[in-house]
């Protein structure tokens, strides 16, 4: 059996361990081929591939990024390379071309929508759920999630003593694309004092009274974390437009970071790098049972699978009724 494997959409940390989850699983216990696709769905268009041996997939664990590239390539949408082609069908004669039975898809919502579209066109397809935001429907967590958490909460971490020997606000902004999991869970475990995301709307009077109550206390410095997809009404960055409307309301001097790609490089958490493991081989054992059309979930503690066609185009998101919401509230802590 010949098995393809692509990784496409923004990289993050476990991408590289999953590869190995699921090639050691699928050549060494299995005794199937594994051809790696370069650069996401581009290198399907082009036939961009190369064989993975046991060899190609030695110190990947721990290693960032991925080693068969990755790109926004998405065959379904107008745009992209070769904009008068027919993507999708050229897609699947290469597919018999390269004689792939079955294409692992490793990649974010734009990725599992593609996966459940050329499923649906009777391509074997499995896909693994991957992020640092975190946001795809149907699984418990996605791998990138909490190494994009540690980086987060080590510079809030590192933010404290800053914002505290000069009396400041200080504003952090994290990723999160449309989600807020990233800011809640790194807010929260930075000991953030306001915690800004998308999914919450927030009043800029709510946020000055925390702060002036905080002086009011003792304490002079606020550490502010705010979620990139926020809306602030301009074109400002979310922590440019929330640091000065803090200045204004307030009259403490603020500053902002943002903190950016850092929260997606580098190597992935030990948790990371596990759920990466566990994910990619359970993505082999769907194959070998004929299961196609499913994506790879976290549930509780089990892995199991779901539908694509049930994931596709949805967004799982932050409800004001998580246990983190609701603690966070009730420790003081203002969500907007
Ligand atoms: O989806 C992951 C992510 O890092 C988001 O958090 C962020 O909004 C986006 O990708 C950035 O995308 P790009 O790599 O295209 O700049």
């Amino acid at each position: 059996m010949r098995v393809a494997i692509l990784t496409s959409g923004g990289d993050c940390p476990g991408i590289n361990a999953t590869i190995r989850g699921v090639c050691k699983t699928a050549i060494n216990h299995y005794g199937m081929e594994v051809l790696g696709i370069h650069s996401g769905f581009q290198g399907l268009l082009t036939c961009d591939a190369e064989l993975l041996t046991d060899k190609s997939l030695s110190g990947l664990l721990n290693l960032g990024g991925t080693i068969l590239g990755t790109s926004r390539e998405k065959p379904f949408k107008k745009g992209g390379i070769m904009p008068d082609v027919d993507k999708p069908a050229l897609i699947e004669e290469n597919i018999r071309k390269l004689g792939i039975d079955c294409l692992v898809c490793i990649g974010g919502n734009g990725t599992q929508k593609t996966a459940a579209k050329l499923s649906a066109r009777g391509v074997n397809v499995v896909s693994v759920p991957k992020t640092i935001d975190n946001d795809i429907w149907g699984t418990d967590f996605s791998f990138g999630f909490d190494s994009a958490v540690n980086i987060a909460t080590d510079a809030i971490d590192r933010l404290h003593s800053t914002a505290s020997a000069h009396k400041r606000v200080m504003v952090i902004e994290v990723m999160g694309h449309k989600a807020g999991w990233i800011a809640l869970y790194s807010g929260m475990a930075g000991g953030g004092d306001v915690i800004l995301i998308p999914e919450i709307p927030y009043h800029i009077n709510n946020i000055a009274d925390t702060i002036l109550n905080r002086l009011k206390r003792g304490k002079p410095y606020s550490i502010v974390v705010v979620a990139e997809g926020i809306s602030t009404g301009d074109n400002k960055r979310a922590a440019v437009h929330i640091a000065q409307e803090i200045e204004f309301a307030t009259g403490i001097e603020t500053r902002e970071t943002v903190l950016g790609y850092i929260q997606r490089g580098g190597s992935p958490t030990p948790f990371d790098r596990n759920l990466s493991t566990r994910m990619g081989g359970h993505a082999t054992e769907l194959i070998v049972n004929g299961s196609y059309g499913r994506m790879v979930a976290l549930s509780g503690d089990k892995i199991g699978s779901i539908p694509l066609q049930e994931v596709a185009g949805k967004l799982k998101l932050v409800t004001e009724a998580h246990d983190l919401v609701v603690q966070g509230r009730r420790m003081g802590i203002c969500f907007g």
